[in-house]
C-alpha cells in the first residue's frame, strides 16, 4: 500500500502529492500514513542498528536511518539533508538529583545542525517541497523553525520566507535566519497571528508552508523517539518529558511511539508528559478542564520559543496523551530559568524552553506523579547559544521578577595580581 494523507478526525484519505494541510471535508489535521501499522519482516531493530555510524547518505542522518518509518519508497536523490539527528543522550546524575529522581536521561536536540530539533522535521518537510517542485517555502516562527527552514531552503536552492514577531525573537535564532538568506518579515503581531498570516499568504501565493501543521514535518520529528529508544537499546523508559508550544513534537512523539509498538520495535509505550510555561499554557488548562472547552490564551513567558497561545497541533497532542496515558504540567518562568541554570551548570546547556523538561520532571516528582525510581527521558529542544540574552540576564540578576538562584556572577577585577589571587581564593572549590 503506498503512503497517503489521512484526516485524523474523519479518516478521509488523500494522495500523498496533495499540497493540503487540513482535511477538505471536515477541516481536521492530516497524518502522513505509511503501511506500518503491523509487524513487518523488513523493519527491525537489527536493520537500524546496522546503519549506526553509516558514512554515506541517506543513512548517515539520524532521521533517514529510519527511512522505512519516515518516508518509505522515496528516491534517495530527492532527500535534502544536513546529516541531522545523531544527537547525544546524556545520563546526568546531578540534574537527576535536582529533579528528585535516581536516573534522568536528556536527549540533546540542540546538537542538531542549526541547534534545535526542528532540523529533523525540516529535512522531511523540505524534501517533500522538492518532490512537489516548490520554489518558495514559508513559516511563522518563534525563531528555531525559521532558522532551520532558512538553512534547508538554502541547501535546496529555494526561497525561504519567515514571519517573525517584532523584537521578541532570541538573537541567535534571528541571526541564523538572516545569515542563511531567508526573506525575514518582522511583523507587529504575536506568534499566533503570524501563524495565521503565514497560512493565508501561503495559500494565496502557492507557497509551501513548513510549520508543524505540515504533516511531513512531524514524520521527521518522530525520529527523536526512534533514536532515543535505539540509544536505550530499545528499552522503553517510564516517562518521556517534553516542552509543549505549537505541540508538533508531542504529536510526533505520540505517532512515532505508537508506530514503534505496532511494528514491534518496543513492547510497551512510555507515558508522555508535556510541559508548558505558566504564561503560555492553553493545553495545560484544557487538560485540567477534562478537554471540554478549549480556550486560546495570550501568551507571555521568558521561554520565547514556546510563547504560543493557540497551538495548531492541539488535536494530535490530545491523541498522543490518550495513547500514552500522558499528562500535562505547567512551570513558572522562575522554575524554567533555575532548571536551565542547573542543566547549563553541568556543562551541557540548553535554551530556556528546553529546561521545561527538567523543571517539569521536578514538579511532577514533587506532586508524586513521577516516582523516584522511574526512568525518565527528557528532551532538550534547543542549544544554549540560541538565547544569550536570557542566560546573561539571569546570571546578572537583570531579568524582571526573576531571582538568580543559581547565579554564576561575573566578577569585575582590577588589573592587579594580588587582587585576582584574593578573588580566586574566595571562589575556591
Ligand atoms: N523548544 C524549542 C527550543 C522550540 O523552538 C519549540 C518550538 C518548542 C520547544 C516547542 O515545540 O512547538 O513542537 O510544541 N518552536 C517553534 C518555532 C514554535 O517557531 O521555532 P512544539
Amino acid at each position: 500500500m503506498p503512503s497517503s494523507l489521512q484526516c485524523i478526525d474523519c479518516a478521509q484519505q488523500y494522495p500523498i502529492q496533495r499540497q493540503i494541510y487540513a482535511c477538505e471535508s471536515c477541516g481536521g489535521l492530516l497524518d502522513v500514513r505509511h503501511d506500518i501499522d503491523r509487524p513487518r519482516a523488513d523493519i527491525s531493530a537489527a536493520l537500524f542498528d546496522e546503519r549506526l555510524g553509516a558514512l554515506d547518505a541517506p543513512y548517515n542522518s539520524g532521521v533517514w536511518r529510519f527511512k522505512e518509518l519516515i518516508y518509505p519508497g522515496i528516491d534517495d536523490s530527492s532527500i535534502v539533508s544536513r546529516m541531522e539527528g545523531n544527537t547525544n543522550l546524556y545520563e546526568l546524575p546531578r540534574v537527576a538529583a535536582y529533579a528528585g529522581i535516581d536516573s534522568l536521561f536528556l536527549k540533546h536536540e540542540g546538537e542538531n545542525p542549526t541547534g534545535s530539533f526542528k532540523d529533523r522535521g525540516m529535512t522531511t518537510g523540505v524534501t517533500q517541497a522538492r518532490i512537489l517542485g516548490m520554489t518558495r517555502v514559508a513559516c511563522a516562527s518563534t525563531g528555531n523553525t525559521s532558522a532551520s527552514m532558512a538553512s534547508y531552503a538554502a541547501r535546496a536552492g529555494m526561497q525561504g520566507i519567515i514571519f517573525l514577531q517584532n523584537q521578541q525573537i532570541a538573537l541567535g535564532k534571528l541571526a541564523q535566519g538572516i545569515a542563511f538568506g531567508a526573506t525575514c518579515l518582522q511583523i507587529d503581531a504575536d506568534f499566533d497571528r503570524n501563524m495565521e498570516l503565514a497560512r493565508l499568504i501561503s495559500e494565496k501565493l502557492g507557497i509551501y508552508l513548513l510549520n508543524s501543521i505540515n504533516p511531513f514535518r512531524l514524520e521527521g520529528q518522530k525520529s527523536i523517539m526512534f533514536e532515543a529508544l535505539q540509544q536505550l537499546r530499545w528499552q522503553t523508559p517510564d516517562w518521556i518529558v517534553v516542552p509543549g508550544g505549537n505541540l508538533g513534537n508531542s504529536s510526533a512523539f505520540g505517532k512515532g511511539l505508537l508506530e514503534m509498538l505496532q511494528v514491534g520495535l518496543i513492547d510497551r509505550l512510555p507515558r508522555l508528559a508535556i510541559i508548558q510555561a505558566e504564561g503560555a499554557n492553553p493545553l495545560y488548562r484544557h487538560f485540567r478542564g477534562g478537554f471540554r472547552q478549549f480556550e486560546a490564551v495570550k501568551a507571555e513567558t521568558i521561554a520565547s520559543a514556546i510563547k504560543i497561545g493557540n497551538p495548531v497541533n492541539l488535536q494530535k497532542a490530545i491523541r498522543a496523551l490518550e495513547w500514552t496515558s500522558g499528562l500535562v504540567e505547567e512551570v513558572s518562568d522562575q522554575q524554567i530559568m533555575d532548571a536551565k541554570a542547573v542543566v547549563d551548570g553541568v556543562g551541557i546547556g540548553c535554551e530556556p524552553a528546553s529546561a521545561c523538561s527538567v523543571a517539569g520532571t521536578k514538579k511532577l516528582v514533587e506532586r508524586g506523579l513521577i516516582k523516584r525510581g522511574d526512568t525518565v527521558l527528557g528532551v532538550l529542544t534547543g542549544h544554549v547559544l540560541k538565547d544569550p540574552e536570557a542566560t546573561i540576564g539571569y546570571h546578572a540578576g537583570k531579568l524582571p521578577r526573576l531571582q538568580p538562584r543559581y547565579a554564576n556572577k561575573m566578577l569585575q577585577v582590577d588589573d592587579n595580581l594580588d587582587e585576582i589571587i584574593r578573588v580566586l581564593g574566595e571562589r575556591a572549590p
